[in-house]
């Protein structure tokens, strides 16, 4: 029973790390298990951001959000304080093993992130964030005059957030009435 307790702790423990964790002087740390985050979608050779390509092999973006605000979102519609993306950018590749023809996700080439959290970020209420790969475990939050902001504000069905892109998140956001159209 001790040992069954113990488990259940430890489990939660596990939990609750997994979203937003910051340094003593306000950096987000990198996410290292954010693979076992929820799935929202992957967009292929979509053009917009800082990271789109104009020439060369469509590059994937794949998004992920923590679990526990996910749980959230489900039951209103909206992203809660501690909320945590992570938009995961690869190189397609198109030839490989038996494939020869479409495209299968490659190396990484960028990590974009963003954290909800209106006590710390008054204002927009967001964060936006770049960990650069092979670069530190840790980042700072980008100035708030970065283009992200901007564009998300303006542009996002839901809080910033692209969720007319998610197609599991849509529907719900609909149904909760939080979809801007
Ligand atoms: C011109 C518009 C634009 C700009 C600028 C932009 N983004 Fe995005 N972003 C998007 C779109 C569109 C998506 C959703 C689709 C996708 O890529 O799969 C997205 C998705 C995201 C997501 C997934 C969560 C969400 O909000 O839907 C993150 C995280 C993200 N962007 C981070 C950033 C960061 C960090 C920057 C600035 C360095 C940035 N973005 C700049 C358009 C933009």
């Amino acid at each position: 029973m001790r040992f069954f307790l113990l488990g259940v702790l430890g489990a939660l423990a596990v939990q609750a790390a997994s979203g937003p964790e910051y340094t003593a002087d306000g950096a987000v740390r990198f996410p290292e298990d954010y693979r076992e985050w929820v799935y929202l979608s992957s967009g292929l050779g979509m053009t917009y951001g800082p990271a789109a390509t104009s020439s060369g092999p469509p590059q994937f973006d794949s998004v992920f959000v923590n679990p526990a605000a996910w749980a959230e979102f489900k039951k209103t519609g909206k992203w809660p304080n501690g909320t945590m993306f992570i938009l995961e950018i690869r190189k397609s590749v198109s030839e490989g093993s038996i494939n020869r023809g479409g495209h299968f996700q490659g190396e990484v080439v960028g990590i974009e992130a963003s954290v909800k959290d209106t006590t710390r970020f008054p204002g927009a209420g967001w964060a936006y964030l770049t960990f650069r790969t092979g670069a530190g475990k840790q980042t700072k939050v980008l100035s708030t005059k970065a283009s992200c902001y901007g564009c998300h504000s303006a542009n996002g069905a839901v809080d910033y957030t692209f969720v007319q892109f998610y197609p599991t998140a849509m529907p719900i956001a609909r149904e909760k009435g939080t979809f801007r159209p």
